[in-house]
């Protein structure tokens, strides 16, 4: 297993949009154990293949205390959402420090693969509906700072890139440089 490095916004790479995940295997195993690893060791409650750079359908979510029940959400799709809404407190690991409220669906159905390449169906609420909603936008090349004012992101993204040190520095002030 290794720790693999968390892109960090506005890092561009974090807007690509992620294809499905078309042979299950030994790779997506490997891909899964890596990215619990470097979830675990953030620590963070989830994290999807874009922000590790891999741009393949696949997320990861562990919302228990115990940090021992894993979660493998392979091309993942939202088969229904409630017309409840919750606003929940969202924080990323690729904007570290930054916490908002994001609304979205209080409770949802998704359906996916799980890492043998299964499927199988599961209905959410609470966290881990929040954390299904924001992982899924990850593939989508989304990250929930998008839904924030652009004065409150462009206060992120200045903040983001002043932290920003060595080579995560340069990617971000390139990835930053391409939006004008
Ligand atoms: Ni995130």
């Amino acid at each position: 297993m290794a720790i693999l490095n968390i892109l960090r916004y506005p890092d561009a790479r974090l807007h690509k949009v992620a294809k499905p995940v078309t042979e299950f295997g030994d790779r997506i195993h490997k891909l899964v154990a890596d990215m619990a690893e470097t979830m675990y060791d953030a620590p963070g409650v989830g994290l999807a293949a874009s922000q590790v750079d891999v741009h393949e359908q696949l997320v990861i979510i562990d919302t228990s205390d115990t940090k021992d029940q894993l979660r493998v959400f392979i091309n993942p799709a939202i088969v229904w959402a409630s017309a409840e809404k919750q606003v929940y407190d969202e924080g990323c690991l690729s904007v570290p420090g930054i916490y908002d409220g994001v609304e979205r669906p209080a409770q949802v159905k998704v359906s996916a693969f799980d890492a043998d390449g299964q499927p199988f169906e599961l209905e959410a609420d609470g966290l881990l509906a929040v954390c299904i909603q924001h992982e899924m936008e990850h593939l989508l090349g989304k990250v929930f700072v998008d839904y924030l004012s652009p004065l409150k992101r462009n206060r992120i993204k200045a903040k983001m890139l002043k932290e920003g040190r060595g080579i995560e520095r340069e990617a971000a002030l390139k990835a930053a440089g391409r939006r004008f």
